[in-house]
């Protein structure tokens, strides 16, 4: 018998405002042309007065359980992916949990960034694989607004908050062509986390900081790294990039999605974009984007979907999921 963690809904919440580039050119020296030529990015949303983390998690985490047809009684796992968590502690997936009422099970965060949901996703699939619990809510959920340098035009133009989170419950799965995760990699590279940070924390400066990025080595890393992972992610299963019905990446810049597509010879039809919309939203950006193309009609049952991100640290990972 071998078991697997099966995606049994999805959910995602935006703040109510939101902000498209015209707005950003009144803040900084930017224009709609650049924005969109540079990135892809037409509009973010940003949250408000509260708004927070936490209620974006939540919100996402309701929707998913809904989808699902699962009872948050039921959930006896929280993963939250986060970079600007509520508070430095308690995790922030310890108040999701207090307010879904399903106190008991697990709840912790993790910190990879853009590719946090990537990471909550894998510890997740191990832990119910290896009984620690049976059914899991993965979240990815950031208000990088409150992180971000207003006067700096290189990186508050790239960003916006919202939250993603699906429903994962393990089953048996002996059948080849059972729904569930096929295979996760994940990978971090310590030595280039000066090129993408925060220039603050509890330990450091006693400040939260603000994000600090050099783009164009980020661009390029990025490409590399997403392309040998998602290879490594299809060697694991022996499946082809022609199998894949759809990839769903981390939304940093529309020119990252196009270089790594075309890397792996995948045409753009396969590509889920939602980074014209809602921008870059770090860890909350892939489980955003799988829910819209799932709400949307795209992404159907028995399908095979690739997850994909990569980050600050620099961390990077690739998921494949038959949904
Ligand atoms: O989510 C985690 C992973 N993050 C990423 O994957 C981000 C990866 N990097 C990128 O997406 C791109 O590198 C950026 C979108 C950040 C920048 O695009 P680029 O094509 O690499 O531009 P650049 O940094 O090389 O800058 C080109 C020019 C510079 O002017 P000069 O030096 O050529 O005169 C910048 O000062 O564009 C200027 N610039 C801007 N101009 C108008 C930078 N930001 C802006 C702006 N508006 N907002």
């Amino acid at each position: 018998m071998s078991l697997r963690s099966v995606l049994m809904g999805t959910g995602s919440a935006l703040p109510r405002r939101a902000v498209p580039n015209s707005e950003m050119a009144q803040l900084v020296d930017t224009s709609d042309e650049w924005i969109v030529e540079r990135t892809g990015i037409r509009n973010r949303y940003i949250a408000g007065e509260g708004e927070t983390t936490s209620t974006l998690a939540t919100e996402a985490a309701r929707k998913a359980l809904e989808a699902a047809g699962i009872d948050a009684a039921d959930i006896d796992l929280i993963i939250l992916a986060t970079a600007t968590p509520d508070q430095t502690f308690p995790a922030t997936a310890t108040l999701v949990q207090a307010a879904l009422g399903c106190n008991g099970g697990i709840a912790f965060d993790v910190s990879a960034v853009c590719s946090g949901f990537l990471y909550a996703l894998g510890v997740a699939d191990s832990m119910l694989r290896t009984g620690m619990a049976k059914r899991a809510l993965v979240i990815g959920a950031e208000t990088f607004s409150r992180i971000l340098d207003w006067d700096d035009r290189t990186t508050c133009v790239l960003f916006g908050d919202g939250a993603g989170a699906v429903v994962l419950e393990v089953q048996d799965s002996d059948a080849p062509d059972a729904p569930g995760i096929l295979a996760t990699r994940l990978h971090a590279d310590g030595a280039h986390n000066c090129l993408l940070y925060v220039d603050g924390g509890p330990s450091t400066t006693g400040t939260v900081g603000k994000v600090r990025m050099k783009g164009r080595e980020v661009f390029r890393h990025a490409v590399t790294n997403l392309a040998d992972v998602l290879r490594e992610v299809l060697d694991d299963t022996g499946l082809t990039a022609a199998q894949i019905d759809w990839v769903v990446p981390h939304q940093a810049n529309a020119r990252i999605l196009d270089a790594t597509a075309r890397k792996l010879g995948l045409p753009p039809e396969k590509v889920v974009v939602t980074v014209d919309q809602h921008a870059n939203t770090s860890a909350a950006s892939v489980p955003l984007a799988l829910d819209t193309a799932v709400r949307d009609g795209r992404i159907r049952k028995g399908q095979l979907v690739m997850l994909e991100a990569m980050g600050g640290g620099f961390t990077w990972g690739a998921s494949l999921i038959r949904i």
